[in-house]
């Protein structure tokens, strides 16, 4: 069983700096990826617009040039999202409208994630003006969509958890109050998100990671196979269900792939674990499995890896090609100089993906 398909676009997705980025731009490249939208908590993070990065921030300009570069011009789309803060002002949205570089911007809830405690509470930016003036700009805002500050059962307990309280109490709220706002729910991981997504205006749309698709907590718990920790966490089989239920959906033009890969060369840490799965040179072949691709799902696949997303930020559909075929294929994990970046499925000890992936240029 054979499937070729438009290049596509991975709408989430983190790349880091220094050495690690020519690798991780290298593995999405092998992976038939057309474009990129590129998470901003780099170290320091990507809080301002235009000029040279500085000790203490960098910028969309800088950060999409070195991108850029790392992928020898071959990524055809590029879009870093502005890391929302307390300094982020109408201003600057505006100005930033104006000069084309900025398209999106993205709420880190504070402490929520990795690199996350530049962000400040949600609440912030619907009341300093930040909000309303990308609604009026046309900024799309991408968002991490966890409540900041919650501990033990209101986290993660058997009747909600963070994610789920988010997207009950806040996104309502942003969409309410700000309904001409594109929003782009990141990395949805629970039913409550989904059904709030489907039900939402046409504005309101959301990516999905592989992981989310395939795992359950419990495949994180058993053995603790920590190369499945990220943020949010993977959830219940019900959370499952839904997601993979909104992505593969024949009317399906909300849901779209997104990763989260997030390459960590120190998953175990002395006291926790680095939140991030990495899934660089796997994922199409991952989105596949969770499909469980065939003839007759081909098209929900197609809008779901290659066309909802593009369609979306206002991209072209890739006129390059890539092919999936149901046979095994292996991967080594990405050695970058004296560090190493294990690949998910290699994490979780299952090496041999059942689609394989192949480039048609
Ligand atoms: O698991 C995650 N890893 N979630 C995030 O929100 C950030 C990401 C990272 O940067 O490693
Ligand atoms: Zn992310």
């Amino acid at each position: 069983m054979k499937f070729t398909l438009p290049k596509w676009y991975d709408l989430h997705a983190h790349f880091r700096q220094d050495e690690l980025l020519p690798a991780t731009i290298q593995s999405h490249l092998a992976m038939g990826c057309a474009g990129i939208l590129a998470m901003p908590n780099t170290k320091p993070p990507v809080t301002r617009v235009s000029g040279k990065n500085t000790e203490s921030y960098w910028t969309i300009e800088s950060y999409r040039a070195e991108l850029e570069a790392a992928g020898n011009s071959k990524l055809s789309e590029i879009i870093v999202p502005l890391y929302l803060t307390k300094e982020t002002t109408a201003d600057m949205i505006f100005e930033g409208a104006k000069s084309g570089l900025l398209k999106s911007c993205k709420y880190y809830p504070p402490h929520g994630t990795t690199n996350s405690e530049f962000g400040a509470p949600i609440k912030t930016y619907m009341e300093n003006g930040v909000l309303a003036a990308m609604e009026e700009a046309g900024i799309i805002l991408n968002i991490h969509g966890e409540e900041h500050a919650l501990h033990g059962e209101d986290y993660f307990g058997k009747n909600s958890n963070a994610e789920d309280f988010f997207y009950r109490e806040r996104v309502p709220q942003i969409a309410e109050k700000f309904p001409n706002l594109k929003i782009a729910c990141e990395h949805i991981t629970t039913k409550t998100a989904a059904d709030f997504v489907s039900q939402a205006s046409d504005n309101v749309v959301a990516t999905i990671t592989p992981q989310h698709l395939l795992y359950t907590v419990a495949d994180l718990l058993q053995g603790l196979k920590y190369h499945l920790y990220c943020l949010p966490l993977v959830k219940f089989d019900e959370d499952r269900q839904a997601l993979l239920g909104a992505a593969t959906d024949t009317g399906n033009t909300k849901f779209f792939a997104g990763t989260d890969s997030a390459p960590h060369t120190h998953k175990a840490t002395a006291c926790g674990c680095a939140a991030g799965c990495f899934t660089g040179l796997i994922a199409p072949q991952l989105y596949a499995e969770a499909f469980n691709l065939s003839e007759q799902n081909f098209d929900a696949f197609k809008n779901f890896l290659c066309l909802n997303g593009p369609k979306f930020y206002d991209l072209p559909i890739s006129d390059e090609t890539f092919t999936l075929e149901k046979k095994s294929q292996e991967f080594e994990n990405l050695k970058i100089g004296g560090q190493e970046v294990t690949l998910l499925t290699n994490g979780l000890n299952r090496p041999a993906l059942s689609w394989s992936l192949s480039q048609n240029d």
